[in-house]
Parts: C-alpha cells; sequence; structure tokens
C-alpha cells in the first residue's frame, strides 16, 4: 500500500483526502491579513485560548446548526456553551469515548462504518456491536435487535452508546433518513434504563451534499438535548490544515469533557478557530462550500456515470451505492472476488496502478461472517482526469476478474 501510495504512476481511489486544487488558499491568505491588521485581535488569537474553544465561534457554531436544523435559537438548548470546539472533529470523537467508555463496555455502530474509530475505540478496549445498515442507514429494527441480545446476557449496563456516521457515510456515502433518526434516538431513551445510552451523531461529510439538502441533525429530535452529541468538523467542506472540529454534548457531560480536553491540550489552537470564524462571517466560508459542491458533485456524477458505463454488464454479480453527497462510493465485488490486500484483486488493481481501501477494514474486528467482498472508492483527492483514469483501470481488473470468478 505504502509503496502503490509513493509510486506517481498509482491513482490512489483509497485516500479519503480531500480535493487538493480547490482547497481555499486564497480565502485563507485574505482572512488571515484582516486578523492580523486587528492588533489587538490578533494578539488575543496568538495567546492561549480557553479549553472548551474560542467563545464567539462556539456560539456562532449553534446559531449556524439551530439554523440548519430548522430550530429556533436556543431550541432543545442548542446554545454555545454546549458546542466544544477540537483538533478535528477525531480528537472529540476520542474524547467522547474516554469520557464515556469503561474497559469492556459496549458501543453500537453501524456497519460497515468510519474505520479509524473504530481503533480508537478499540484501543480503549470497548467492545464494538455491529448493527445492520441499508440504503437509508442504520437500521432500527436491527438495532432493538441488538438491544435485546445485550440484555438477555445481562449486559445492557455496558451499553455506553450507539454510534452513526449519519450523513455520506464512511464508507458507503449512505445517509440516515429523517424517519431513522428520530426512531434511533427514540430507541436510545427508551432503552435507558440501567445507564444513559447516548447517541454519537458523526456528520462529518453534511455539508458535502451535492443535490439538495439532507435531512436535519439527530439533535432535532432531542428535545430535552439528554442523548445526542454531535460532531463536526471544517476538515471535508473547507480544509484538514485548520484541524477544527466540534462537538456539541448534553450539558451534564460539557464538564468532563472538558476537563478531558484540558488534560490533552488545554484548548485547541486558538488562531485557527479565530481564522475559522472570520471566513464564516465574511461570508467566505459559504462562498468556497458552493464551489466545493460543484466540483464534487461533477466528480461524484462521474464516478457514477464510469462505473454504470463499465460495469453494467456485470449487474446484478456487481453492485455499488449511489450517493448524493460525501466522498465515497461503496462496491460489492463478486462472491468469490475477495477485495483483501493479500488477494490477488488487491494486487491486479495495483500492478494496474489504482488504489482502493478494502472493505473488511470497515467492519469491527471479530464480527462473524464480514463480508469479504467489499471495497470503497474515494472521489475526493484525485482530480477528475485522474479520477476517470483510476476508474477505468479499477473497472477494467474487475471485469477481468468477475469474468474469471
Ligand atoms: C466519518 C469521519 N468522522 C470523522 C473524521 C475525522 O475528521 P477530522 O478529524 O479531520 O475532523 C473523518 C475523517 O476522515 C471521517 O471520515
Amino acid at each position: 500500500m505504502e509503496q502503490g501510495v509513493s509510486n506517481p504512476g498509482v491513482i490512489s481511489l483509497a485516500a479519503g483526502l480531500v480535493d487538493q486544487d480547490s482547497l481555499p488558499v486564497d480565502e485563507v491568505a485574505q482572512a488571515c491579513a484582516r486578523l492580523m491588521a486587528h492588533p489587538a485581535l490578533a494578539r488575543e488569537l496568538l495567546q492561549y485560548g480557553a479549553t472548551p474553544g474560542y467563545a464567539p465561534l462556539r456560539d456562532l457554531l449553534a446559531r449556524r446548526l439551530a439554523e440548519m436544523d430548522g430550530l429556533a435559537p436556543g431550541e432543545n438548548d442548542l446554545c454555545g456553551d454546549r458546542v466544544l470546539i477540537g483538533a478535528g472533529s477525531q480528537q472529540l470523537l476520542y474524547l467522547v469515548g474516554e469520557v464515556l467508555l469503561d474497559p469492556g463496555d459496549v458501543v453500537l455502530a453501524d456497519a460497515p462504518t468510519y474505520f479509524v474509530y473504530m481503533g480508537a475505540l478499540e484501543s480503549m478496549d470497548a467492545r464494538i456491536v455491529p448493527v445492520d445498515a441499508d440504503d437509508d442507514g442504520l437500521v432500527p429494527e436491527s438495532l432493538e435487535v441488538r438491544l435485546d441480545e445485550i440484555q438477555r446476557r445481562g449486559e445492557l449496563d455496558r451499553v455506553k452508546f450507539i454510534y452513526v456516521v449519519s450523513y455520506f457515510n464512511n464508507p458507503t456515502g449512505m445517509t440516515l433518513s429523517a424517519d431513522r433518526r428520530k426512531q434511533v434516538v427514540e430507541i436510545a431513551k427508551r432503552w435507558s434504563r440501567a445507564s444513559r445510552i447516548h447517541v454519537v451523531e458523526d456528520a462529518a461529510y453534511r455539508e458535502l451534499s451535492y443535490f439538495g439538502d439532507p435531512p436535519p441533525s439527530m439533535l432535532r429530535f432531542d428535545p430535552d438535548a439528554s442523548t445526542v452529541l454531535y460532531a463536526g468538523t471544517f476538515s471535508k467542506p473547507f480544509a484538514p490544515g485548520v484541524r477544527t472540529g466540534y462537538l456539541v454534548a448534553p450539558r451534564d457531560l460539557v464538564g468532563a469533557l472538558v476537563r478531558q480536553k484540558g488534560h490533552h491540550d488545554f484548548g485547541s489552537a486558538n488562531l485557527t478557530q479565530g481564522l475559522v470564524l472570520e471566513v464564516l462571517e465574511s461570508g467566505a466560508y459559504d462562498r468556497h462550500l458552493a464551489r466545493l459542491r460543484t466540483i464534487y458533485g461533477e466528480k461524484l456524477r462521474l464516478t457514477l456515470n464510469t462505473l454504470q458505463d463499465a460495469l453494467s454488464p456485470l449487474d446484478p454479480q456487481v453492485e455499488w451505492t449511489r450517493p448524493t453527497g460525501g466522498l465515497y462510493v461503496w462496491v460489492r465485488t463478486p462472491a468469490g472476488v475477495s477485495t483483501g490486500m493479500d488477494g490477488p484483486f488487491f494486487r491486479d488493481c495495483l500492478d494496474e496502478g489504482v488504489l482502493y481501501v478494502p472493505g473488511e477494514f470497515c467492519y469491527p474486528p471479530g464480527v462473524e461472517g464480514a463480508p469479504t467482498n467489499f471495497l470503497r472508492l474515494s472521489f475526493g483527492l484525485a482530480d477528475a482526469r485522474r479520477c476517470r483514469e483510476g476508474l477505468n483501470r479499477f473497472c477494467r481488473v474487475l471485469a477481468r476478474c468477475a469474468g474469471a470468478s
């Protein structure tokens, strides 16, 4: 894999990185210049900040989220003092695990799911229990079945949260439907008997929607604001290099999360928080996002069209998702074509000069019967020309292997 990544002849449809050419260089240069033109503000931002984050940014994020969710200001207690800023949403998701989990505790997660976070949870000795998902995201009935099984084992008190990548999931690209959002929150509340079961909504790709607005977040369905933790990020819709993400948490968890954050770093970079606030307030962020949506929307269309043209003769042996946002498409290969890194299909793709993420990484470890014939393609990093070329290479290999299987 490393060889593949360092070889410029290899096109990576594996990396979850964002589009290189559209990174907001001018927007950031101008915002920095504006900030540094005000010495008092510049000095404030160059000083240590507050551990939970820069207060004006926390307030603005609460207002923006409320608007996106169709909530009145302050409705469902969506206020700035429930917002924490972190070094990317990854840090905040990690903190959530640290605060909520003891070794051996259970996290329910839609499968397949974001493999990096599974690694973090594993490092805390959490047990990850997979919940079925389909084109509308996590299946509520499957969630109830899993909870019932856990209760029968007498372990309900070990279930601490349900982790859901709720918009344009990494890796499948699918979004949790509005009806199911409500059901998932209700199920979490109803099963909060021995101890509270939270819902951790990872909304990393929410703003990367290319064909219309996705449903409101699960914060909308949590009127007493006790259940849902919502993680957002500026990595995907702006620039990962600013390393700025945010978390909305129930009020009674904020203190513990802030204390834990203090142990890590006593606050994320004040300067980049000031920068993010500046691009939000000036409108540069929204203008950039509109441009990104066009660029990614075209790359998504190109990806789906290329797959359709090349792979439809292999239908139904080969299937793939048709997302309307995010960075990923999830492909099912024929049962005989294993996508693992040790298999011939992965090696053939590498020989042809294209990389993907084997699907087996996206299932919790130790899951019996986890399928071996899925993979993730990303159209994020490569420009349109390389994306098309990479997909053509991939489809050639797949057609060859599917014919032989
Ligand atoms: C689903 C999901 N959540 C969270 C993250 C973390 O992103 P960041 O720490 O850059 O905000 C990623 C990054 O790829 C992701 O795919």
